[in-house]
């Protein structure tokens, strides 16, 4: 059983026990969400990035501006409040608080330091926000954290996301996708400023579930359903050849199995000839079910793919984000590879 196959029982737990209404409080902080802890804030990269790229002046205005940290509007964010993840910016893929700390509200303290993170998040990336992500509203759809900028609802996941959108257009330099492909989307956080950014775009995603569900859910709320299609794996060949502009994945790979990387690899190859893909993904992550180590510069790149840019995210220093342009002519070998079958995971429909 893959990472991701083991994963699927708890997320579908998880789903049961706090549904689609409030996804953003648990279910997104098992995709890119990131928590943050006292306990282990010393070794988190992220904190390092924000605060190097902070002036002294916003640390404080960032620390000092009141924040509701009431266990009303805090709702439901039970998560194990000491941080035993596998680094201290870990998404916690895989539940690593002991049994007493599972179930237990986040302390107030943490509350804050969330606040006080994504604050500063969210100032580094109205700076560095060409596409005015940070400009569009957070959804109410998902129950989102109440963290407050100058009067607005702010959220990790927008500033996260105009980060990525920034080096996206970077990758697709002027040109304006019709036609999206996402692998691993989440809970569909990406989606919601790519479509928004585009709103003539189609919006294709990949996935298992229950994330299938999820994002189904939750992008069909915010868009018109006509705009959006969801695949399982298997039905992947339906997208058809050079019919995409721009295929993206985002954290999804290193989870994954090197045949089942080499797969999607050749799939977006294969549908987005003439197109632009990016990739964001762990620089190098021991997938501790499969026992094998993922690294960005060994995934097999198709030969026509051509590098516009790679180097190492913002914020997320330990991911490398890298964008190419694809090439219409025939890429060789990449008709003979197909989706391994091992991509026919969990597929049974989520309530
Ligand atoms: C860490 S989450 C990242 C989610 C999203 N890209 C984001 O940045 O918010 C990994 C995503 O990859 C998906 N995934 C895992 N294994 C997969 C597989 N074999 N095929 C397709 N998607 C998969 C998960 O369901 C999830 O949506």
């Amino acid at each position: 059983m893959g990472f991701w196959q083991q994963l699927g029982g708890k997320h579908r737990a998880d789903l049961a026990e706090y549904g689609f209404q409030s996804i953003k409080r648990n279910l997104a902080f098992r995709y890119f969400t990131w928590r943050w802890s006292w306990s282990s804030i010393r070794r988190s990269e992220q904190m390092r990035f924000l605060l190097r790229h902070s002036s002294p002046l916003s640390i404080v205005r960032c620390a000092l501006a009141a924040a509701d940290l009431s266990d009303d509007t805090w709702s439901g964010m039970r998560w194990p409040s000491s941080g035993k993840g596998s680094s201290a910016d870990a998404t916690e893929p895989l539940d690593s608080g002991t049994e007493e700390d599972l179930g237990k509200m986040w302390p107030k303290r943490d509350r804050w330091l969330y606040v006080f993170a994504v604050r500063l998040l969210w100032r580094y990336a109205t700076r560095h926000d060409p596409t005015r992500t940070t400009a569009l509203p957070e959804p109410l759809t998902g129950n989102p954290l109440p963290v407050m900028s100058s009067g607005r609802l702010i959220s990790q996941d927008l500033a996260n996301s105009a980060l990525e959108l920034a080096a996206i257009e970077r990758v697709l330099d002027g040109r304006r996708p019709a036609s999206i492909l996402e692998l691993g989307a989440g809970y569909g956080r990406t989606a919601y400023a790519l479509m928004s950014r585009y709103p003539q775009a189609t919006y294709t995603i990949v996935d298992i579930e229950p994330a299938l569900s999820i994002s189904r859910w939750y992008l069909s709320l915010l868009f018109d359903p006509s705009r959006l299609r969801f695949l399982h794996p298997e039905d992947a060949g339906q997208i058809a050849s050079d019919s995409i502009d721009l295929a993206l994945s985002i954290s999804s790979l290193q989870e994954m199995t090197p045949d089942l990387v080499a797969g999607y690899l050749a799939l977006f190859d294969r549908a987005s000839g003439g197109g632009v893909v990016y990739l964001k993904q762990w620089l190098s992550w021991f997938n501790p079910v499969d026992k094998v180590r993922m690294t960005f510069d060994e995934y097999a790149i198709p030969g026509r793919w051509s590098l516009k840019f790679k180097e190492p995210a913002p914020v997320q220093t330990n991911f490398v984000q890298a964008g190419w342009h694809v090439a219409t002519l025939p890429s060789p070998g990449a008709a003979a590879v197909a989706l391994p079958a091992a991509t026919q995971t969990i597929q049974e429909p989520v309530a």
